[in-house]
């Protein structure tokens, strides 16, 4: 009995050492420790064994059993580190490895031009006023002292809808909707989209302005052109001339235009100027006495003047872009390279 044990004892922990797997340790452990195996046999048999030899057996063969489970526990934890530590160099991160890099992104054109110029323009205490993309023909066009029959209705073709609504062709009706709900002094700058049955390299249908409107009991045209001249001259630097040219818009008057020295040329004339040497920037003038009539302030104590600029036209300008339509593409190889 004791020799029988012993052979078994010494197969049994041959086959735990060269166990290559969990699952051929764990078979082992069946061979010898399951309900119907070798170990669990014998100590069956030790129950009929005589008195004499029954603790003797007995000690031996519990000795085998506790060496046993000992060596396939031991077994096991070395199995499990192996296949651990392969599965880990499997998996192994080089942490020395530059990271997958992902783009910030920045603010589009549009926006950072309008925030350079809400942001000079706040500095000079004017607030920023908001209106309605859809808008009446009363606040769009005949508060503004464009009357139905007027021809300049013509270049401020728009998207009409129901109810005789548009889509605002400037950003001009807001000055209505200003001085109609507050009293003088008004000192505002209005950025928002407007829109326009126009399109070329040059003209988006949707496109931005900026408005700007002072109205108090003495304002000047000098104020006017101090105020521009200063504005041009920030955004696009103090080489660039500024001038003034008359012109008309039905709600201001007098009216002007406002030209900046063409940054390609400097003024020599060239292809993007079409050889003026000048580049139109805005639009501006003193507040129409039709205006005021239409607001109910009186043309005669209070004066004013306003502004308005292309949002598309200051940023082509500013970033040397010749197709309006690259503003709208979201193209990252385009608005990454203004960064
Ligand atoms: N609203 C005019 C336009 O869109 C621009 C402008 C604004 C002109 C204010 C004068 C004063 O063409």
């Amino acid at each position: 009995m004791r020799h029988e044990i012993e052979t078994l004892q010494h197969t049994a922990l041959q086959e735990i050492e060269q166990a290559d797997s969990l699952i051929s340790l764990d078979a082992i452990r069946v061979k010898y420790l399951g309900k119907k195996g070798l170990l669990t046999d014998i100590l069956k048999e030790v129950s009929s064994l005589s008195v004499t030899e029954k603790p003797l057996v007995g000690q031996w063969a519990n000795a085998f059993k506790d060496q046993l489970t000992q060596h396939i526990d031991s077994r096991k934890k070395t199995l499990q580190r192996i296949a651990r530590d392969a599965q880990l160099e499997q998996e192994k991160v080089d942490v020395t490895l530059p990271g997958s890099h992902r783009s910030l992104g920045t603010l589009h054109p549009i926006t950072q031009v309008i925030q350079t110029v809400t942001a000079y323009f706040s500095r000079l205490g004017f607030g920023i006023s908001e209106g309605p993309d859809i808008e009446t023909d009363y606040y769009n066009f005949e508060a503004l002292n464009i009357p139905p029959h007027h021809p300049s209705r013509d270049m401020h073709d728009t998207f009409y809808l129901n109810h005789g609504e548009l889509l605002r062709t400037h950003t001009s009706p807001v000055q209505i909707r200003t001085m109609t709900s507050q009293a003088p002094p008004i000192k505002m700058i209005v950025p928002g989209c407007v829109y326009r049955c126009d399109t070329d390299i040059t003209h988006s249908p949707m496109f931005h302005q900026i408005e700007g409107l002072v109205v108090d009991s003495h304002v000047t045209f000098a104020q006017l052109k101090g105020t521009l001249e200063g504005f041009l001259t920030a955004f696009f630097g103090d080489d660039r001339l500024v001038r003034f040219r008359p012109s008309y818009f039905p709600f201001t008057e007098p009216s002007t235009e406002v030209d900046v020295m063409c940054g390609q040329c400097m003024g020599k004339g060239c292809a993007s100027c079409k050889q003026t040497g000048w580049l139109e920037i805005l639009g501006a003038g003193m507040v129409h006495r039709h205006v005021f009539e239409s607001v109910g302030y009186d043309p005669n104590t209070v004066s004013g003047f306003a502004f308005g600029m292309g949002v598309e036209r200051l940023a082509m300008l500013k970033y040397g872009i010749s197709d309006i339509r690259w503003l709208y593409e979201n193209d990252q190889r385009f608005l990454g390279g203004l960064r």
